[in-house]
Order: C-alpha cells, then sequence, then structure tokens
C-alpha cells in the first residue's frame, strides 16, 4: 500500500476535495509483494501489541471515523483499537441514532463528517459498491469494513497473517472454504488473497449456496466435504448468513449440517497439522460443532487477535503515506522507526498512567 495500490484516488480530479487520498477497498487492489509488505508491517504491531504500553504516536493529530451501517463486533472494536494504539483520535458514528434516520443522504452525511476534519473512514455497509462511493465524495482515506456481499479486505489480510504464522508459506497449500459463499464477502477477498499469495483453494458447498458461475474464479468446486478434509491444511469454515438470504437455500439447518457442519468426527479425519479458521460470528452446532470451535487447532480467537495489528498496520500505511505526502513539510517527514518507537514517557511515573489521565492532570 505505503502510496500503494489501496486505491489511490485524485479527489481534487473529481471535485470533490484537496488531496490524493489511499484506500483500501479491495483485495484486487493489491498485489503479491503489497500484500507481503502489509503482513510483515502487521510483525511490528504485533511487537507493539506485547509492549507494556501497547501504544505509538505514529498517527497523532490523525482522527480516524468508524462509519458501521451494518452490525459488527471484531471488525468494528479492533479499529477502534486499532487507531487509539496509533494515537489517533476516533469519531463512532451510530447509524440507529444519526440524522439518516431523519432523511438526510449518506452523501451528506459524509461531508458533513468531513467538515469536522477527518483522515480516514472505516465504512462497513449491507450494499456492496458503497465504500467505492464514499471514496469519491470524500478526500479522506477510504477503508473498506466489509460490504455486502463483495469484499472484506482487512479480514482477507488477517486470515492470511493467522493462516502464515502456523504453516509458513501458503505457497502450495490447501485450503478448503466451507459454507454459504454466494452471500459471502469474506470468502471473495479470502479467495483473493490465498490464491494471490500461491495456495489452492477449494470451494465446498452445496449448489444453493454457491454463485451462479464460479468459472473465472481460480478455485476447484465440491459438494463432498469429507473427501476433501483429511487432505487440507485449512479447513476455514464460513458462517450460514441468514439475514442475506431471500429464500430458502437449504432444506433446514440441521440438513446442513449433516452434510457440511464440522462435527467432531469429521474434525478427526483432518491432518494433525491443520488449522480450523471462521471468521466470526459463529452457529456454534450449524457450521461448526461447539467442541471443534474450542480446540486447540481452531485457531478463531488468534484471528480477532490479529486483527488489531493488521488493521494498525492498514491505518498506518494509508494514513503515514499521507502525512509523507508532497504538501508534509519536511518536519513532518518522520521515520518508520520513531512513528513505531514507545511514547516518551513525559516521567517514570506518568509513563504508567493512561495518556488522557495524564493530560487532565496536567491542564489542572
Ligand atoms: N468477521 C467479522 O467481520 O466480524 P464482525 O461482523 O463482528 O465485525
Amino acid at each position: 500500500m505505503t502510496s500503494s495500490r489501496a486505491t489511490r484516488t485524485d479527489t481534487e480530479s473529481q471535485g470533490a476535495g484537496s488531496r490524493s487520498s489511499a484506500h483500501l477497498l479491495s483485495i484486487a487492489d493489491l498485489d503479491r509483494e503489497e500484500i507481503e509488505e502489509l503482513l510483515r508491517l502487521t510483525d511490528t504491531f504485533v511487537e507493539v501489541g506485547r509492549r507494556p504500553i501497547p501504544k505509538v504516536p505514529a498517527l497523532r493529530g490523525r482522527t480516524v471515523v468508524m462509519l458501521f451501517f451494518e452490525d459488527s463486533t471484531r471488525t468494528r472494536l479492533s479499529f477502534e483499537t486499532a487507531a487509539k494504539r496509533l494515537s489517533a483520535d476516533t469519531m463512532s458514528f451510530s447509524v440507529s441514532s444519526s440524522s439518516l434516520n431523519k432523511g438526510e443522504s449518506v452523501r451528506d452525511t459524509i461531508e458533513t463528517i468531513e467538515a469536522m476534519g477527518i483522515d480516514a473512514v472505516v465504512v462497513r455497509h449491507k450494499s456492496s459498491g458503497v465504500p467505492a462511493q464514499i471514496a469519491r465524495w470524500t478526500s479522506a482515506s477510504v477503508i473498506n469494513a466489509g460490504d455486502g456481499w463483495h469484499q472484506h479486505p482487512t479480514q482477507a489480510l488477517l486470515d492470511a497473517y493467522t493462516a502464515r504464522s502456523h504453516l509458513g508459506s501458503l505457497e502450495g497449500r490447501r485450503i478448503a472454504i466451507v459454507g454459504d459463499i454466494k452471500h459471502s464477502r469474506v470468502a471473495r477477498s479470502n479467495i483473493e488473497i490465498f490464491t494471490s499469495l500461491g495456495a489452492q483453494v477449494t470451494l465446498v458447498a452445496p449448489r444453493t449456496l454457491l454463485p451462479s458461475s464460479t468459472n473465472s474464479w481460480p478455485v476447484d468446486v465440491t459438494q463432498d466435504l469429507d473427501s476433501v478434509l483429511p487432505t487440507v491444511d485449512i479447513c476455514y469454515l464460513l458462517r450460514m448468513q441468514q439475514e442475506r438470504m431471500t429464500e430458502a437455500l437449504v432444506p433446514s439447518l440441521r440438513e446442513y449440517t449433516a452434510s457440511y457442519g464440522l462435527t467432531s468426527a469429521r474434525a478427526d479425519r483432518m491432518a494433525e497439522s491443520a488449522i480450523i479458521m471462521h471468521p466470526g460470528p459463529m452457529n456454534r452446532g450449524v457450521e461448526i460443532a461447539s467442541e471443534v470451535a474450542d480446540r486447540p487447532s481452531a485457531v478463531i480467537t488468534e484471528q480477532v487477535a490479529n486483527g488489531v495489528a493488521v488493521r494498525s498496520a492498514v491505518l498506518f500505511a494509508l494514513l503515514s503515506a499521507a502525512r509523507q505526502s508532497s504538501n508534509s513539510s519536511p518536519d513532518q517527514l518522520i521515520s518508520h522507526e520513531e512513528l513505531i518507537s514507545p511514547e516518551e514517557p513525559a516521567s517514570q511515573a506518568e509513563s504508567l498512567v493512561p495518556e488522557e489521565t495524564a493530560h487532565v492532570r496536567n491542564s489542572q
């Protein structure tokens, strides 16, 4: 990403702003080297997260807005945590208590938020393409936190990071993505990142939970989970997204589980070194047996933990690139090492005091 193909939009040329911003809208916008670069940067933020005070000054003075039009636990909280660890200010937007309910448009909402002075917008929406549309309306960096069935790029990055931390290189690794592929932005993003990193992906789903055509996708497709499981390095399970289904696509959840659920008996047939992944939220007892979700080979909470470091890396790459853009003055050009070095404590005693508390005390 850096100034990378995390899509760079010249908003000035579109009459919507005055500077060029970098966005992360889709994994398809990143080539392999850019993915590798973000995963290397994630290593740095995993190390930052292990420090006694996991906070760096990299984005001090920057403002990141969380614009979630659809429910989220993991993505929203980990972006907020990541922004705070980078010392950015955060603004949270609650759709249910916003003027959208009084008929204000999304565009007017964006322009209103932008008028307050923002640097990045993290957007989740139930409709595909909304983050890309917002990127045309704002001069801030836009990060897609999940749009409809389309893309969830930071989920793909954290999944690739987690998978590599267990398996090393993904080159030649076999990955089964199982379940509701049709409605899954995670499936679409992860197929792109896993194959970009050299893995072989097999989709396992009933025909009714597959898109109308997968011919252009670089994957194999099967309905036979039992024959695939012993061969895979990763079994990646997807949630049955009942909120996106407008018709009955499986006879019943019980029948779905009988053919496609990762039961204890099925998990026992996987290789000892193989891992089980799930983006969450899980339907325990549907796509994954509760006992299987709690096995050591299930790395689901690790995926969540790595989400903070991956999202820190993405915010850092997008916003520090913008900071060091051509309109930065020389004294704003800070080295990578300085940006991620620990906060300089004002005194030994204050270094243990949260930053906000120290500020209140200093101003008294
Ligand atoms: N995996 C994921 O996007 O989870 P949330 O919906 O809780 O953010």
